[in-house]
């Protein structure tokens, strides 16, 4: 359910994904860790962070923010989609699990963390998908004592199932292991 193509790319399928958060969510509440809030980053963590609130049952806020421009380049900083504004409120003294898709360079969770703990939290732990092993650009703040990555990672592009235009020659790749295109 993970292959690889000719370009050293990953292909996950959607099954693979679901059974990672479950494992994932089992490794959070085996922690001790009981979120009261998932804030997901936009729009990576957005169908993670669906499947981890399967598991966790709790409600779900969103924060947009994207680090790649329009021309698809790494932008200078990770640039505010949307923002949560009306619900910064919720955060004080509540417990946040953070779910983004994929810790690459770091920045965009850095930029979000550093926000989110301005609110004050009572506890802010961090769940990835993908932590891809690679010296990173940002940091977690002193304030992260829980970080939770479903898979650690080469550095390589991980084609995600909900970014696929023909998610069947998607999912074929995904399930055949390693194979020439
Ligand atoms: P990080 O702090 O979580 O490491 O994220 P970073 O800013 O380095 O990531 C920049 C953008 O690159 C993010 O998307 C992230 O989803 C995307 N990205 C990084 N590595 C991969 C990968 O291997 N595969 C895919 N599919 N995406 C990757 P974004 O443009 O900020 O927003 P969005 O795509 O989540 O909307
Ligand atoms: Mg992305």
């Amino acid at each position: 359910m993970a292959g690889i193509d000719t370009d050293g790319k990953y292909f996950l399928s959607y099954e693979h994904i679901h059974q990672s958060v479950r494992a994932l969510a089992d490794r959070i509440s085996a922690s001790g860790f009981r979120p009261d809030l998932i804030v997901a980053i936009g729009t990576g963590g957005f169908i993670p962070a669906r499947i981890l609130k399967t598991f966790l049952e709790v409600p779900i806020l969103t924060v947009g923010i994207s680090y790649y421009g329009p021309d698809n380049k790494p932008a200078t900083a990770p640039r505010t989609i949307q923002w949560i504004d009306e619900v910064e409120k919720k955060l004080a003294g509540r417990r946040i699990l953070l779910v983004d898709e994929v810790d690459d360079s770091r920045v965009t969770l850095e930029y979000c963390l550093r926000e989110l703990l301005q609110h004050s939290p009572a506890e802010i732990a961090v769940a990835v998908l993908h932590n891809k092993k690679k010296e990173k650009k940002g940091s977690l703040p002193p304030e992260i004592r829980r970080y939770f990555a479903g898979e650690e990672i080469d550095d390589k592009w991980i084609c995600y199932p909900w970014d696929a235009r023909d998610i069947a020659a998607h999912e074929k790749v995904a399930r055949s292991g390693i194979i020439a295109r």
